[in-house]
């Protein structure tokens, strides 16, 4: 299988290319504006040198952590993406399910395209559900009750996202759901009609979490997206953030912290972590790297919060990396969604692969048996160029 012949995140997202229409490829792959922070964000993990103990017996390596108060196998775990069944018909369930096998935690997005009471339903594994405060309080209570009588263990809560980041290639590709025939997109449809026949039906994009809201969804499914984004509110603020722990009262991470003072002021609220996380570059552009955030985060909230970097890991070094400057864990979107729209399950589960094999061997490399041992004097910070 061609699969198999991906040997990195970097040969998947050119066979997630190939698979995909061009617009559907670019709401996965860009970011907003010029993309700096997109690039930042991939390129600041390569400014960090791994500074290797040896001859420490690598035999047997540990990895096990705990990430929103439950097990994970190694510490990564999967964002929450919106509209995955656009990248592949199986959506949320492959990710969950290939995910589960890895024994990672996964997280469904609100604007995801599987209820979360069928995910909970398919994915025993420790999961948690990313969710907005919206203007009509009632529908994130409501989400908040779902996600317990469902078995969720945790919630994320993104906070990024007062208004919709400017994504020019969606712009450019007039992207919309479903995916429609514009002139200039037509070639690139045309050119995938295994992905375009059953896309263009429609059905297939249901926001599934939100759809009973609204029942005027004659309209279809992109009425619903303006309904949802129209449905974000601006005037969201840290009492929010109280009210939600309190109505929660369980693991909750603040996702889009960039700052060690709103990380400290996410745990006084009542938040059990902090996703520190720039939503992968589509949101402010210009926004800092999370990887040069952890250091700062870290000594300011102590030892006890969750502290996951979330954006431009593509290696499993990049986590090793991470540890050591004081994350908890890392989390990834692209680099799963690349593996989905690539194969399917068989993707995601060969991306998480190949990744537990770079973050064992870079541990290894570096002398580490233990995740625990991991601290920062095995890196040093050294933007390239510099002598
Ligand atoms: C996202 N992300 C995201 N975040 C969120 O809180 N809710 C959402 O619905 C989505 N949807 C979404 C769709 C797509 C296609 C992408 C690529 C990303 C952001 C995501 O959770 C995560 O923060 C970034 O993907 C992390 O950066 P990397 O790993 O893609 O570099």
């Amino acid at each position: 299988k061609r699969v198999e012949r991906a040997h990195n995140v970097a040969d998947l997202r050119l066979l997630a290319r190939s698979r995909l229409p061009r617009p559907i490829f670019d709401y996965i792959d860009g970011g907003a504006d010029d993309e700096v922070s997109l690039r930042r964000n991939v390129t600041a993990f390569k400014d960090y040198e791994l500074v290797p103990d040896v001859l420490n017996d690598v035999s047997d390596v540990r990895t096990e952590t705990t990430i929103f108060g439950q097990p994970s196998r190694w510490p990564l775990m999967l964002s929450p993406t919106g509209l995955t069944r656009m990248f592949h018909g199986h959506a949320e369930l492959a990710v969950a399910r290939a995910a589960a096998r890895h024994g990672l935690l996964y997280s469904l997005s609100t604007m995801g395209t599987t209820r979360l009471e069928d995910l909970a339903q398919a994915f025993a594994r420790p999961k948690v559900f990313q969710i907005y405060i919206f203007k009509d309080r009632g529908l994130t209570a409501e989400f908040v009750a779902r996600c317990r009588e469902a078995g969720f263990h945790g919630l994320a809560l993104t906070v990024d996202t007062p208004v919709a980041g400017n994504r020019e290639r969606d712009r450019v590709s007039g992207l919309s759901l479903p995916p429609k025939l514009t002139l200039r997109s037509m070639f690139s449809f045309a050119l995938h009609p295994s992905w375009s026949i059953p896309a263009l039906t429609g059905s297939k994009f249901d926001l599934a979490n939100v759809s009973h809201k609204v029942d005027a969804l004659a309209a279809g499914p992109m009425s619903l997206f303006d309904y949802i984004g129209g449905q974000f509110d601006r005037s969201v603020s840290w009492r929010d953030v109280e009210w939600l722990a309190r109505e929660w009262n369980g693991p909750l991470a603040i996702k889009g912290v960039m700052t060690p003072e709103d990380a400290h002021r996410s745990i006084a609220s009542g938040a059990t972590g902090v996703m520190i996380s720039n939503h992968g570059g589509r949101q402010l552009d210009g926004a800092p790297a999370p990887i040069d955030q952890i250091a700062a985060v870290r000594d300011t909230v102590g030892d006890a919060p969750d502290v996951i970097c979330d954006g431009g890991i593509r290696r499993g070094s990049d986590v090793v990396k991470a540890l050591a400057l004081g994350a908890t864990a890392c989390s990834i979107g692209r680099p799963y969604l690349y593996g989905l729209a690539a194969a399917g399950e068989t993707g995601v589960d060969h991306l998480l692969t190949l990744m537990r094999q770079e973050f064992e061997r870079t541990l290894m490399l570096a002398g580490i048996n233990d995740i625990a041992a991991l601290s920062r004097r095995h890196v040093r910070h050294r933007p390239r160029g510099s002598a």
